[in-house]
């Protein structure tokens, strides 16, 4: 079998699709592409994150223009590679997450692994969450996983913070199984007091966000959500940290727009560091990956608090912006050789387990 395998990521940001072509016989990304959502998809994707009138008949139909979009990020990369399709053994693709609901033991990734299998001629993994969560685990994170096999060092105690809509951390100490959780909001409540107040998808290099003044009383408000203090394995989504959660500790606040922006910006940094401190003491090394690693000021402020080295992962190989899509052509390529793996200390799950269901070309 071929050891070129695509891997799709497109996650709780709703901003697009990510694809990358691996050549796992050299461990190398030959390809990448990013194909961004438009504002009428995001909004649907929003608004079927939520009950909402007519829901199956509009997840039938959006799965189809995902599956679209999936094939043509497949397009791309073969394009760029100038690779053909009969020579790749599979694509790993998430899907995209519109409930996440461990405690009623269930998970919905949509997208079309059928449509997108017959557009592409390459065999497709799909729908890698539910068979860790029927085994008890909470389905997420999966790319601690990942994290284990490409950033564990055998000296150094690292973390891996992965920053996307939430944000995910992984705890790698010598001597010790991975574990990781999800620890709160990456990106998503910042996007969202941006796309409220600037009209912009995102709080570019979190400009605005350093414009204004952080608020304690605010943040002390936010930091007293009960999810920051469980104890892992946990995994959160859009279900907890929305619009309206925000809303309900700004209810009659004051507070300018910026000075709310600062405070989300310093949340985000506050839980990540937290969880790193208590489940990582005496770190070495904090890696950071996904698009929160771009945020110039989010990453100072990772920098100021972590009293640790903060990196990108770009120094150990794996840009940023890349490392979730070539977790899910590392699951793909476990999933056809049906590599179980243990996630126990990570999901919570009962025992080992091969991840996500095939769709053969
Ligand atoms: N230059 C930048 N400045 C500030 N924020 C950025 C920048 N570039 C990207 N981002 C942030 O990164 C987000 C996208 O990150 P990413 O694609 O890793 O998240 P995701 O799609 O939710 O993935 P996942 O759920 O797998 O972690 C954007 O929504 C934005 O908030
Ligand atoms: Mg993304």
């Amino acid at each position: 079998m071929s050891d070129l395998h695509i891997g799709i990521m497109s996650g709780t940001s709703l901003d697009g699709a990510d694809a990358v072509l691996v050549d796992w016989s050299s461990r190398r990304s030959i390809a990448f592409t990013t194909r961004p959502y438009s504002a009428d998809l995001k909004s649907e994707l929003l608004a079927l994150s939520q009950s909402g009138q007519n829901e199956i008949e509009r997840a039938g139909a959006v799965s189809i223009r995902l599956a679209e979009i999936y094939a043509e990020s497949v397009r791309g990369v073969l394009d760029l590679a100038n690779i053909r399709s009969d020579q790749v053994a599979s694509i790993g693709c998430h899907g995209q997450t519109v409930r996440h609901r461990p405690e009623a033991g269930f998970t919905v990734q949509l997208q079309n692994p059928s449509l997108l299998a017959e557009l592409t001629g390459i065999t497709v993994v799909a729908d890698f969450r539910s068979r860790d969560m029927a085994a008890g685990g909470q389905g997420a994170p999966l790319a601690p996983a990942f994290h284990d096999g490409v950033f564990r060092d055998k000296v150094a105690r690292r973390s891996v913070v992965n920053i996307g809509g939430i944000s995910n951390v992984t705890i790698l100490i010598p001597g010790s199984p991975v574990s990781g959780f999800d620890c709160g909001p990456g990106n998503v409540l910042m996007d969202h007091w941006a796309s409220i107040h600037l009209g912009k998808p995102f709080d570019e290099d979190g400009l605005w966000a350093s414009s204004g003044t952080l608020s304690t009383d605010l943040l002390d408000l936010l930091l007293d959500e009960p999810f920051f203090t469980v104890a892992p394995p946990k995994s959160t989504g859009r279900e907890l940290f929305n619009a309206e959660w925000l809303g309900q500790r700004l209810d009659g606040s004051t507070i300018s727009p910026q000075d709310v922006q600062a405070t989300l910006l310093e949340l985000t940094a506050r839980t990540i560091v937290s969880a790193v401190r208590a489940e990582c003491p005496d770190c070495d090394e904090v890696i950071v990956c996904g698009g929160g690693a771009r945020n110039q000021t989010l990453m100072r402020r990772l920098a100021a608090l972590a009293a640790t080295r903060v990196s990108v992962s770009d120094v150990h190989g794996i840009p940023s912006g890349q490392v979730e899509a070539v977790a899910f052509s590392w699951f793909a390529k476990n999933a056809l050789s049906r590599q179980a793996m243990s996630l126990g200390s990570v999901t919570g799950s009962r025992h080992p387990i091969i991840l996500g269901g095939i769709y053969p070309a």
